[in-house]
């Protein structure tokens, strides 16, 4: 048998041939449209002095918890924002997580059991792969936005059934058809869990509240990474199943209390984006426009994620070169982030892109595409 390290080795040099190895990366000079900062929150210097303000009213907050949130790791600023956000969103309880992949692992490790069926759109983030591999459930992958094949799986699958959706997808920047799915659910008996990273800050509670489902659905998961500028997570949800996490997930027991500094700043940034909605119609005036440029197969409508597609990996990575000779920000996604013959440009669109950096970008994609 090959040495671990050998077979280490190997595979990064399968990676290092095939032009996909990872490095990680500091922000780049450039116009962004590569992050996921929508609304601009993190580069915004008004935004800081929110927070440098709470460092200074209270500098005891800018310390650990020093123990398991069962184990007097539970800050009282935490919980007063814990509540803070159920409020927000029109639910009755919320937990606090340091990120999003964290918050995907602490609610689908723990809530299905033996027997259950967890059923994930195959195109769901790859913390919810990972919490279903921590899950004792078997887990079924139905088709991208399939709602047929979702249905086919719905009547063949065996236990408690629930179904991991995200209202809008990382990669895609397609919107889940999510009364449709719960409607579904309902049919079979099935709950819903639907993540929200990407939705909430362009939906100021988020697209399941949006629909009135924010008490009907088992629970949403809302990350602070994004739109937020921040990090960490909340899960969203009733009272019964906050308890039951409290008492039985691993990733929220096992680890140490959320930072009550981090927690205050996420209260900060549900303030600033109540006092500031011109960000958010900025965002939607912009992505509107970036629409309006391109030829209707090549965007998708209202959304900040905007992936473009190359059939040939040497023209895609020419195309990011030609686009950061020209100042422009971009990113390539290759497999296995997306499916082999799916690598794109992953362009997001945010509040402060200006109408002439969105021309510059819709030039650069008809000269690297067509
Ligand atoms: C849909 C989705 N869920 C969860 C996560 C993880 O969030 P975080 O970056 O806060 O860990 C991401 C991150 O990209 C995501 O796109």
């Amino acid at each position: 048998m090959r040495k671990i390290s050998e077979r280490w080795r190997i595979r990064l040099a399968q990676r290092t041939a095939a032009g996909t190895f990872r490095q990680q990366r500091q922000t780049e000079d450039g116009v962004d449209f590569y992050s996921n900062d929508y609304l601009g929150l993190a580069k915004s210097t008004a935004f800081q002095e929110k927070l440098l303000q709470v460092a200074r009213q209270t500098p005891s907050v800018l310390t650990g918890t020093s123990a398991s949130r069962v184990l007097y790791g539970h800050d009282q600023a935490v919980a007063t924002v814990e509540k803070f956000i159920a409020a927000h969103h029109g639910v009755a309880r919320s937990l606090l997580l340091d990120s999003g992949y964290h918050a995907n692992l602490a609610l689908l490790s723990a809530i299905a059991q033996r027997g259950d069926t967890i059923l994930i759109d195959e195109l769901v983030h790859r913390s919810v792969h990972d919490a279903c591999r921590l899950s004792f459930a078997i887990t079924w992958k139905f088709r991208h936005q399939d709602l047929d094949h979702l249905e086919r799986l719905l009547s063949k699958a065996s236990g408690n059934t629930i179904v991991a959706i995200e209202s809008l997808y990382s990669m895609d920047g397609d919107f889940a058809a999510i009364p449709k799915i719960w409607a579904l659910c309902q049919r079979y008996g099935a709950e819903l869990v639907v993540d929200e990273a990407h939705a909430v800050g362009l939906f100021p509670r988020g697209l399941v509240h949006e629909y009135g489902l924010e008490e009907k659905v088992l629970a949403t998961i809302v990350t602070y990474g994004k739109a937020f500028g921040l990090n960490g997570a909340a899960i969203l949800g009733s009272t019964l199943l906050c308890d039951y996490l409290v008492n039985y997930s691993s990733p929220l027991l096992y680890t140490t209390g959320i930072s009550p500094f981090k927690a205050l700043s996420i209260h900060e940034a549900y303030l600033y984006m109540e006092e500031h909605p011109e960000l958010r119609e900025r965002l939607r005036d912009n992505i509107a426009y970036y629409v309006s440029l391109l030829p209707m197969d090549c965007a998708v409508p209202q959304s900040p994620i905007q992936p473009v597609y190359f059939p040939k990996m040497h023209r895609l990575q020419a195309a990011v070169d030609g686009m950061q000779r020209c100042g422009l920000t971009v990113y390539p996604i290759f497999s296995p982030t997306v499916a082999k013959g799916k690598e794109r440009l992953r362009i997001c669109i945010h509040a402060f892109n200006t109408r002439k950096e969105i021309e510059k970008l819709c030039q650069e994609i008809n000269t690297w595409k067509y």
